[in-house]
């Protein structure tokens, strides 16, 4: 077919954002909570969707629930909008703010959708490479790259994703200043991290803080992710959102999560205490570099990374393989799971190390 005759030249050229589907016993590959959402609220859940109106369509502005995670994070509800999992607003804020030619400037490696949409949408995305070291911010380059008046979009992920690390919140406050346009900050993996960006919100009206129910809080398959920003900064990214974009159990699931938060906010604390536990024991072996985390997953460099990866999966244990990122060759991403799914991939490392000497 000659598909050039139907589709954009951007979108043939981009590789599209793929996931191979793999069986594991152990799952420590999307960053989820292991611990699953909590029986009791399954229960509670249950209740509350046998009574919904399912023939109804949803709220129209997904009001309620806006209210809802408004009082959760302590902001007027006109400062948040909501959506399919943050991925679907990442979508729609792209769509309003990068034209043909507009420059959006992409830490690499971090999230793959920002750059892949920005090339779509035919922005001229300046990747700016971390430092191989440390996956420190470039700082010069990007303020260096900020200085267009085409420089309408720059992304941080803190924590990035897949290389674990925050940045300082002084860099984010630098290049708040410094950027003429949008700056988005996505915190996917606030919960798990020593940094909270809300309270620039307060001081600058081009910022943007992306969170997600994903994560933290054990509802990845809800699809429920929220924008904090100025409400004009909302008023227009409302406008690229689907209506109705979040179902009725999706929303009851939220407010079951945020009516038991003190529960789920505990699962967060064990991920944390078994992350610090995880991140000595795994630096016990020789093969492997294992950078800081400040999320709930860990970012290692194997001296053979596609070995490694195949002994994992073939003892039942699934990572993620990230080699293919820029300046991340062997690396692999292993989410934070249970002491007891930790404890086999330590047993599991353990066979690995001895086999490779
Ligand atoms: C940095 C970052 N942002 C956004 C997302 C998307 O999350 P959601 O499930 O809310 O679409 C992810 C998921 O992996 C992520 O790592």
């Amino acid at each position: 077919m000659n598909l050039e005759k139907y589709f954009k030249p951007e979108v043939l050229r981009a590789q599209g954002y793929h996931l191979t589907k793999r069986a594991a016993t152990i799952k420590l590959d999307q960053n989820e909570n292991p611990f699953g959402f909590p029986d009791f609220l399954k229960e509670k859940f249950w209740q509350r969707a046998a009574q919904l109106d399912w023939e109804r369509y949803p709220d129209f502005q997904m009001e309620r629930l806006t209210e809802r995670i408004a009082e959760y994070v302590q902001l007027p509800p006109q400062n948040v909008l909501v959506g399919s999992g943050s991925n679907s607003l990442i979508q729609a804020l792209l769509m309003v703010a990068l034209a043909p030619g507009d420059r959006f400037i992409v830490p690499e490696p971090t999230f793959t959708l920002y750059g892949l949409f920005g090339k779509m949408l035919g922005a001229e995305v300046v990747s700016c490479r971390l430092h191989a070291e440390d996956f420190s911010l470039p700082m010069n380059e990007m303020l260096a790259a900020c200085d267009s008046p085409r420089a309408k979009l720059l992304v941080l992920c803190t924590p990035n994703n897949p290389t674990s690390n925050s940045f300082p919140l002084g860099q984010l406050r630098e290049l708040l200043h410094a950027f003429p346009g949008l700056v988005v900050i996505d915190e996917a993996y606030q919960e798990f991290s020593s940094q909270d960006a809300k309270p620039l919100l307060r001081k600058f009206e081009n910022l943007i803080i992306l969170r997600t129910f994903s994560k933290a809080l054990a509802l990845a398959g809800l699809r429920v992710g929220y924008m904090m920003a100025a409400p004009e900064i909302c008023d227009e990214v409302r406008k690229a959102r689907l209506p109705y974009s979040v179902n009725l159990f999706s929303e009851t699931a939220v407010m079951v999560a945020l009516d038991e938060i003190a529960y789920l906010k505990e699962q967060v604390r064990e991920i944390m205490t078994q992350r610090e536990s995880l991140l000595p024991a795994l630096r016990r072996f020789a093969s492997l570099r294992v950078y800081p985390s400040d999320a709930n997953f860990i970012l290692v460099r194997a001296r053979n990374g596609a070995a490694l990866f195949q002994h994992l999966l073939r003892d039942g244990i699934l990572v993620r393989d990230v080699s293919s990122y820029p300046g991340l060759e062997n690396c692999l991403r292993i989410s934070v799971g249970t002491k007891e799914q930790n404890q086999r991939l330590l047993e599991s490392m353990s066979v690995f190390e001895k086999v490779i000497h």
